[in-house]
């Protein structure tokens, strides 16, 4: 059975690649390699021993997308990572935000929509919730107004396809990612942020190493058990055996209506101070950090109700936030190498 993985290259899709292929799922990549590299194609193969096709396409041409699909008509699916993430970044640049995360959905949505069946599963983002008044956050919770074009592309990408599903053949899962962290515990494939990284974890490591001076924590004011922000840390193995069961899910029609929407997290909260110190225990060294003032745009806590996931999905995470932290830090630690 074959499966589009467009930004398979990326740091969620190159896992879930290695996911799909353990699962006997033949894999098509589609990367721009905008925000990836080629050699990540080496690392699948070295995990899974087998090269999946690969596909060099910029999905906001909409000529490319339709060949891609005239060529690769027997496709039983897509799973869609392919988009700009960086918050700060599409606050300064929000076209190039719209026009890369909304025009690709809607183009491959076109060519889907000609298909007498398709199954499609969109990587969307717990940003949706913005801060929610009850934790752990349910599915059912409202969305608020996003906070940033990225997560605008987010909430516009939802209401694209929740759309689509209703007047087509497309069945869709829309998943909605807590923080996603760590590597592959083969050390062949994980995070390769662009430049400063404004996550945390990646921050983290990359200070371990040496490369920046001190991690600056963003306030320790906020409403929380030390002060600093919360949030659901989830392995990024756990996170693409998610793709790969929500997949055979929409393959197998076991899915009870057109659209579903599942939270992705361990239904934990850390706080910073917790990872700093989950840092420290795997890498066995302290970590130089300063307290500094809120981030704009942060909220206070985020983590994840994970009940529908765990019941409907039959998923659960399996690694934990010492084990997701260790294997960033081995990961960082061998890039730096190279
Ligand atoms: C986590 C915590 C920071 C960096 C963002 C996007 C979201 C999603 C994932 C991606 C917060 C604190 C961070 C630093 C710090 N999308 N922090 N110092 O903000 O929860 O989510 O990334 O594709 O849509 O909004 O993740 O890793 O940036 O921050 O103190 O240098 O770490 O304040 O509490 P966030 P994050």
């Amino acid at each position: 059975m074959k499966i589009v993985v467009t930004g398979g290259l990326g740091f969620i899709g190159s896992h879930t690649v290695v996911e799909l292929q353990n699962e006997n799922f033949e894999v098509i990549v589609i990367d721009n390699l905008s925000n990836s590299s080629i050699e990540v194609l080496d690392g699948i193969e070295k995990i899974t021993g087998k090269k999946p096709l690969f596909e060099q396409i910029d999905l906001r041409d909409k000529t490319a997308v339709q060949d891609f699909f005239k060529k690769y008509a027997d496709v039983s699916g897509v799973i869609h990572f392919a988009a700009s993430k960086a918050v700060g970044e599409s606050v300064q640049n929000p076209l190039l935000y719209y026009e890369n995360n909304i025009n690709s959905l809607v183009y491959i949505l076109q060519e889907l929509n000609n298909k007498p069946e398709a199954n499609f599963i969109f990587s969307s983002s717990c940003t949706v919730y913005g801060q929610a008044e009850k934790m752990p956050i349910a599915e059912s919770t409202s969305i608020q107004p996003a906070m940033s074009p990225y997560g605008n592309t987010k909430q516009i990408g939802e209401e694209i396809i929740t759309d689509v599903t209703k007047v087509s053949n497309l069945n869709a899962i829309l998943l909605r990612y807590f923080n996603p962290i760590g590597a592959h515990p083969s050390n062949e494939i994980g995070e390769l942020p662009l430049g400063v990284p404004q996550n945390l974890v990646p921050f983290i490591t990359q200070t371990g190493v040496g490369l920046r001076k001190e991690l600056a924590v963003y306030g320790n004011d906020y409403t929380t058990s030390d002060g600093t922000c919360v949030r659901d840390y989830i392995h990024v193995v756990d996170l693409a055996k998610a793709h790969v069961i929500a997949m055979q899910r929409l393959v197998n029609k076991t899915n009870t209506e057109k659209l579903e929407i599942f939270n992705l997290g361990t239904g934990k909260g850390s706080s910073v101070l917790e990872v700093i110190k989950a840092f420290e225990k795997a890498s066995g060294q302290k970590l130089p950090y300063k307290i500094v003032a809120r981030r704009e745009g942060d909220v206070t806590e985020a983590y994840a109700n994970t009940d529908k996931a765990n019941n409907v999905l039959g998923w659960k995470t399996q690694l934990g936030l010492d084990e997701a932290i260790a294997s960033a830090w081995k990961w960082e630690q061998k890039i730096r190498k190279q």
